[in-house]
């Protein structure tokens, strides 16, 4: 694995291979990720198109327990406000020795464009592209399940809410299918989920009680406002009391069944607080899963196993 750019078709040993090497960072109580010197040496670039708070600060973090230097460019403040093109940028970053770019981009491909262009020691990870890939969430998500859930092979799993304008929602069907989940739903409004679902293995739900029921994992969505034009956008109101996730509704879940989110979350739209902040969340956790989860992608990609 040269660059990491899409969960889709990788093959299960290399997805599991990545879970195992992020298991191998974490310390017993899977909170504590040390410090190790697997990329020391080593230059890694935060470029973010896109706004982000997790992704970009625990790859920050992830590269800073692998002991490489770290460079966070500030898009707003560089010279792409001057009309300098992507790739340019990439060359001028490339001519400082950079070996690892972590790329998020509004346009889908970004990445793979990128890839295309850098020579063979400079690697890529997609930090998220447009709406079509978010690998490392979705990696975590595995993670995340894995370790609450143990197996896949007896697992349903329902991704609920804005599933069109999605990145995380393909990235983990990607890897739930590839895990050898039992059953994956999808689950929300008509104009919110794409055709091509039942060609992805999954079953399709536009009632939330159903769309959950006996689930053993349930991972929100966030409305992506900032996707949709208005014809497609309902109220916040309208939306949470069909697809909003309360207390109540989790019941038609199994009882020990997980509630996941990618975040950032909109409390009262798509998940009640009471749920956000109750038992079955594991919501913090996901983030804190991600360190190691990145450490392992990109020391991965590098060749600079432990
Ligand atoms: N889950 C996720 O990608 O969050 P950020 O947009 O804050 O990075």
């Amino acid at each position: 694995l040269i660059h990491l750019l899409s969960i889709e078709g990788l093959p299960r040993e290399i997805v599991t291979h990545i879970l195992d090497t992020a298991a191998n960072f974490t310390s017993v109580n899977d909170r504590e990720v040390k410090k190790v010197p697997l990329l020391r040496g080593k230059s890694v670039f935060n470029l973010f198109f896109e706004n982000s708070t997790r992704t970009r600060t625990t790859f920050d973090i992830a590269a800073k327990r692998l002991s490489a230097d770290v460079f966070n460019l500030d898009i707003a403040r560089s010279s792409t406000a001057k009309g300098e093109t992507l790739l340019d940028t990439i060359d001028n970053l490339t001519a400082m020795a950079a070996d690892i770019f972590v790329v998020r981009h509004s346009e889908s491909g970004a990445p793979y464009l990128i890839a295309q262009h850098v020579g063979p020691h400079v690697h890529v990870v997609n930090a998220g592209d447009g709406r079509h890939s978010h690998p490392t969430q979705g990696l975590l998500d595995m993670y995340t399940i894995r370790h609450y859930k143990k197996d896949f092979s007896n697992l349903t799993v329902a991704i609920v809410g804005d599933v069109l304008h999605s990145r995380v929602a393909r990235s983990d069907i990607h890897g739930l299918t590839t895990l050898g989940a039992a059953e994956v739903r999808v689950v929300g409004p008509r104009t919110l989920v794409p055709a091509d679902m039942a060609q992805m293995g999954v079953r399709v739900f536009h009632n939330l009680e159903e769309g959950i029921k006996d689930c053993d994992v349930v991972i929100m969505l966030r409305l992506q406002n900032e996707r949709m034009s208005g014809a497609l956008l309902p109220s916040s109101q309208e939306y949470f009391k069909s697809f909003g996730l309360t207390p109540e509704k989790l019941l038609h879940a199994k009882p020990d069944a997980i509630v996941m989110h990618p975040g950032p979350i909109n409390r009262g739209v798509e998940i009640d607080s009471a749920v956000v902040d109750g038992p079955q969340a594991v919501i913090l956790p996901q983030v804190t899963f991600g360190i190691a989860v990145r450490m392992a992608v990109m020391s991965i990609v590098a060749g600079n196993e432990a």
